[in-house]
């Protein structure tokens, strides 16, 4: 079948083990899954009842303009509903972006070396080259290098904190790229924000007032992580309203489903929930640190609900000696690192068993 060397080529986005077929191959009742970056809470009760009562409604399409849904966003962000755009998931709204802004076979994306996968796969589907550039040597994003390798690239990618690494960018580091985005107004600079409500860092930018100042900053956020709303498939998008038109006009309709909407309007006032999240996953950062510390692993502090951390060894065989004990965490070999790990924060309980198996494997 011809096809293009894009797809030929391709390295599909790999998702984490999941939990029946790790039973499956193990015979194991009880799975400890910390791969994917999840909310380990569960869902908020609160966005089950929502879900439960938009169940009464899913033989009727949504509100095709989501107004409802864009109306709470707008209230709890402050950004104007022209501003918004729904998403399903984040990974839509990449998607979305690449398909709209760039020409297939001719545009490039900039992104980081061990960014987030989605950008680079989301690129080669729509045809669009990608330039990768090296991370410095302590996991940071390198803005300046990308500042001056960027070539009339039409997207840059900034996964602020990055996955996997959990490093932020400071609104200082961020600075050499405002400047590409303030000097070539063709260009988007999208901070994908997946899990800035984890980030304790204290000079972390203030996103929503640089979307005000640049026109083309583009920021998406998503209801998967301090939400608990993965399964849901839900995502949003800020950005200025001559880009939201654009993307409306070419999402396909109803791109978020009933459940979803009534999910995510129920998340956004569930404030106790969202601090309960967040505790839970500071909590199981700051008891990673200190057992990794004593097993003597290095690991990097983490702005996200993970930790990457370097086992000194093949982390492919750690990962399988894991997988035996019912313990699924998540190697990182398709960004290029061999020996680290990268672990979602659990509950206690299930961090503490995680920890202990890591302890008896190694
Ligand atoms: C940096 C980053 N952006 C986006 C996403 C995807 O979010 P969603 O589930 O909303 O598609 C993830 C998921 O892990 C992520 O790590």
């Amino acid at each position: 079948m011809q096809v293009s060397e894009f797809i030929k080529n391709l390295k599909p986005y790999v998702p984490g083990r999941s939990i029946e077929e790790v039973q499956r191959q193990y015979g194991l009742k009880e799975i400890i899954k910390l791969a994917s970056n999840e909310n380990a809470l569960g869902p908020s009760s609160k966005v089950v009842e929502a879900v439960q009562l938009a169940a009464r409604d899913v033989h009727l399409y949504p509100d095709a303009s989501y107004y409802e849904c864009k109306k709470a966003l707008s209230e709890k962000y402050n950004v104007p509903a022209d501003m918004i755009s729904l998403g399903n998931g984040s990974n839509e709204s990449i998607d979305s972006l690449i398909r709209i802004f760039c020409e297939p076979n001719k545009d490039r994306v900039l992104i980081s070396q061990a960014s987030f996968v989605a950008y680079k796969v989301c690129a080669h589907v729509n045809r669009i080259y990608v330039d990768e550039i090296p991370l410095r040597e302590n996991f940071e994003v390198d803005t300046q290098k990308m500042s001056l390798s960027f070539k009339q690239h039409r997207i840059i990618f900034i996964p602020n904190p990055n996955n996997p690494t959990g490093r932020y960018l400071s609104h200082k580091n961020l600075e050499p790229l405002l400047k590409v985005a303030e000097n070539n107004p063709n260009a988007l600079l999208v901070l994908d924000e997946a899990y800035c409500e984890f980030v304790r860092a204290q000079d972390y930018p203030d996103s929503i007032a640089l979307l005000k100042k640049h026109k083309n900053i583009v920021l998406l956020r998503t209801a998967a992580k301090v939400f608990g709303m993965a399964g849901l498939r839900v995502g949003y998008m800020f950005a200025h309203p001559e880009i939201i038109q654009l993307v409306e006009k070419a999402r396909l309709p109803f791109n978020v489903s009933v459940p979803a909407v009534a999910g995510l309007k129920a998340a956004l006032q569930d404030d106790e929930y969202i601090r309960n999240s967040q505790k839970m996953v500071w909590e199981g950062l700051d008891y990673f640190y200190s057992e990794l510390k004593k097993m003597k692993l290095p690991y990097l502090e983490s702005q996200g609900n993970f930790i990457f951390f370097d086992l000194k060894k093949d982390a492919g065989i750690v990962f399988e000696d894991l997988l035996r004990k019912g313990v699924i965490l998540r190697p990182v070999k398709n960004y290029g690192f061999e020996t680290h790990m990268r672990m979602t924060v659990g509950t206690r309980r299930e961090n503490e068993i995680a920890i202990q198996s890591l302890k008896e494997v190694l």
